[in-house]
């Protein structure tokens, strides 16, 4: 099974200065399936032609195919409506539209907004932007040492605060921590704030249902699911993005323009303004169909079994810390860590010389870090095609590290 998965991976061939590559940076994006490569090099051969203007048949099937992914993606995630299905250039773009958009119309000068110390960039910076604009109050749940949120320190501070809005990672690039978002959502609705849950690091690993778990908004970027970069997606609830102004102005959003004004496409077109990127939108779409041909379910058992036996073998290096939950639950396949005297850039380093592909920085979690007490740490992020084998390799590689630096 795992080889038939790898063989559909060209670049897991690759051999980085002599030696098969071990690619350990999937947080960060991961490697592309030949099916998602073959729809996207097919797209620009054989259909390519802008979409939602154009009378002419290839236009036209262009456009089908576009909007079927939009059909594809609303199942994916089981939302209610297609509308609902925002395409964006990624996570981040689509975090940037919610604070944009809500600063705009729902919140007022003085009003909380509930963030966690887990979260990703692309959360805070957008919500500092807009709290300075906006004179908002920011508030950060802080975590428990092995990297969880307590469900009663989040109610304590939903007590206290009464936020307006509540963002959240699903799962933390970080520590691999996931969040228990269905009761948080609960809790948060309870207190009367709106909910957006990051799920850039949860779409390619479990399950994602929008509706089960209430959220009013949710993000994501095909990059990390095994499709392209430039494209990624919101889910909004309806109700709410037709209160949301759009945040791209220009071709392709618009209703009418004349001198004086101009109204607004509808759902979703609202939030597409520009030519989109169509090829991007079906890789995404050959993306979904490749992991649904897998089987999240299948998914989540091979990745828990990476997660059990990595956290296992981790152990045996000595001066070693990691940073996360140190047990399988609840737990994505991302292992960041310190190695005692040893600076993280030396060891991912290092490991390059062994072929080993491993992150070294805050990987865009600077509060986190320092939370940790850190500025810095090694990231070993995993995924469906990755064995048992490497895990192997990477800890022989960190022990032989180890030694030389003793
Ligand atoms: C948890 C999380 N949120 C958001 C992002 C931003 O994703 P993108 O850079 O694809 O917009 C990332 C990317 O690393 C992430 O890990």
């Amino acid at each position: 099974m795992i080889n038939s998965i790898r063989n559909q991976f060209p670049i897991l061939k690759k051999r980085i200065r002599n030696r098969a590559l071990v690619y350990f940076d999937n947080a960060a994006t991961t490697q592309k399936p030949r099916v998602m490569l073959e729809a996207m090099d097919k797209f620009y051969r054989s259909q390519n032609a802008p979409v939602h203007r154009g009378v002419y048949s290839l236009a036209e099937s262009a456009t089908a195919e576009y909007e079927s992914v939009r059909d594809q993606v609303k199942d994916f995630i089981h939302a209610a409506h297609r509308e609902e299905i925002i395409f964006t250039s990624g996570a981040t773009a689509s975090i940037n539209t919610v604070v944009s958009g809500l600063a705009e119309t729902f919140l007022h000068a003085g009003d909380h907004i509930l963030l966690s110390d887990m979260e990703h960039h692309a959360m805070i910076v957008p919500w500092q932007a807009a709290a300075r604009r906006m004179k908002l109050k920011l508030n950060f749940i802080p975590l428990t040492k092995d990297g969880r949120i307590d469900l009663g320190v989040f109610r304590r501070m939903l007590a206290k605060h009464k936020p307006k809005f509540v963002g959240i990672t699903h799962v933390s690039n970080v520590l691999g921590t996931e969040n228990p978002v269905r009761e948080m959502i609960s809790l948060a609705h309870k207190a009367g704030a709106l909910v957006l849950v990051d799920a850039a690091q949860s779409i390619a690993h479990a399950a994602v249902d929008v509706q089960k778990i209430g959220c009013d908004f949710l993000a994501f970027s095909g990059h990390k699911m095994y499709g392209p970069t430039g494209i990624g997606v919101l889910y909004g609830k309806k109700k709410l993005l037709e209160r949301l102004p759009p945040r791209i102005f220009g071709g392709h959003m618009i209703e009418q323009v004349t001198r004086e004004k101009t109204t607004y496409a509808p759902l979703p077109e609202k939030f597409e303004g520009g030519t989109p990127p169509v090829a991007e939108v079906i890789g995404l779409g050959a993306a979904i169909s490749f992991i649904q041909g897998i089987g999240l379910k299948n998914i989540q058992k091979q990745e828990n079994e990476l997660t059990a036996y990595a956290l296992r073998a981790l152990k045996s290096v000595s001066g070693l810390t990691l940073l996360g939950p140190s047990s399988a639950g609840a737990r994505a396949p991302i292992f960041s860590f310190t190695i005692k005297g040893i600076h993280p850039h030396d060891i991912a380093t290092l490991l390059d010389r062994e072929g080993i592909a491993v992150r070294a920085g805050h990987h865009c979690a600077q509060i986190l870090h320092e939370s940790f007490s850190l500025d810095a740490s090694v990231r070993a992020s995993l995924c469906l095609y990755n064995t048992t084998q490497e895990i192997d390799r990477l800890v022989s590689a960190l022990t032989a590290i180890v030694r030389k630096f003793k």
